[in-house]
């Protein structure tokens, strides 16, 4: 049982100056799961998937990844880089001044992945996002559905197990955001990979979940699958 679970959320809490806004969360994701994490604006989604990637540190409770501990009461115990996590922010946080292919190139290189294979990733990985006619062009050039495909694409070039989404589709208009939201879950499917998935979109939810966490205000108030929830809300 416990080798199944890939992340395990233990009585986490964190507070910004004092502001409780994650209260005491504990949540377990199966390797292959897709969990949304469903809640209005500040109940704390953002702060939850950044403690797992590793860029917040929790002030107490434990997150455990693949059984490694990697957080314990304040202290990250293994990095961010080292997590196995791929992370789409909201903001898609896309670097301008960098080609679409030195995006994807940049974390391979910090891992010093030989050159070689490093092509043959980003190759792939652009065949993959059907994104291969913009190796060369910059973020900038690209609309907003396709800043949205290269981000995924630097995620995944990483081979991470654990994919986090953060409200990716947020900024995109309704038929975009559904053409999207297939590639995702085709691409999830493809490559086996676990995800958790934010936003305040029901919808959005329900369309890409096997697993709902509803939140509000720093805790969790139901988790269960998309009919139990649906009928929850
Ligand atoms: N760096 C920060 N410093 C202080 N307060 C913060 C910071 N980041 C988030 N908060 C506050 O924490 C709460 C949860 O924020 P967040 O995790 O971004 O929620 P969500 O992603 O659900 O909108 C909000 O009240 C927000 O204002
Ligand atoms: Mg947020």
């Amino acid at each position: 049982m416990y080798v199944k679970m890939i992340v395990k959320i233990d009585n986490v809490s964190k507070s910004y100056n004092k502001h409780l806004v994650i209260k005491a969360i504990s949540l377990n994701i199966e390797k292959g799961e897709r969990v949304v994490v469903l809640g209005p604006s500040g109940c704390g989604k953002t702060t939850l998937l950044r403690m797992v990637a590793g860029f917040i540190h929790p002030d107490q409770g434990k997150v455990i990844i693949n059984g490694n501990v990697v957080t314990d009461n304040g202290k990250c115990i293994i990095e961010p880089e080292k997590r196995q996590v791929g992370m789409v922010f909201q903001d898609l946080a896309l670097w301008p001044h960098m080609s679409n292919y030195k995006n994807l190139e940049f974390g391979l290189r910090a891992k010093k992945i030989p050159k070689m294979e490093m092509r043959k990733r980003i190759d792939e990985i652009f065949d993959k996002v059907q994104m291969a006619q913009f190796k060369n062009v910059y973020p900038g050039e690209l609309s907003g559905g396709q800043q949205q495909r290269i981000a995924l694409a630097r995620a995944l070039v990483m081979q991470p197990k654990i994919l986090l989404m953060d409200e990716p589709l947020s900024s995109l208009d309704t038929d975009l955001s559904l053409t999207l939201r297939k590639e995702i879950l085709r691409l999830q499917e493809e490559l086996a990979i676990t995800m958790i998935y934010v936003t305040h979109d029901r919808e959005e939810a329900f369309s890409l979940a096997t697993r709902i966490v509803v939140m509000e205000s720093g805790r969790i108030q139901k988790i269960g699958t998309v009919r139990e929830i649906s009928e929850y809300l």
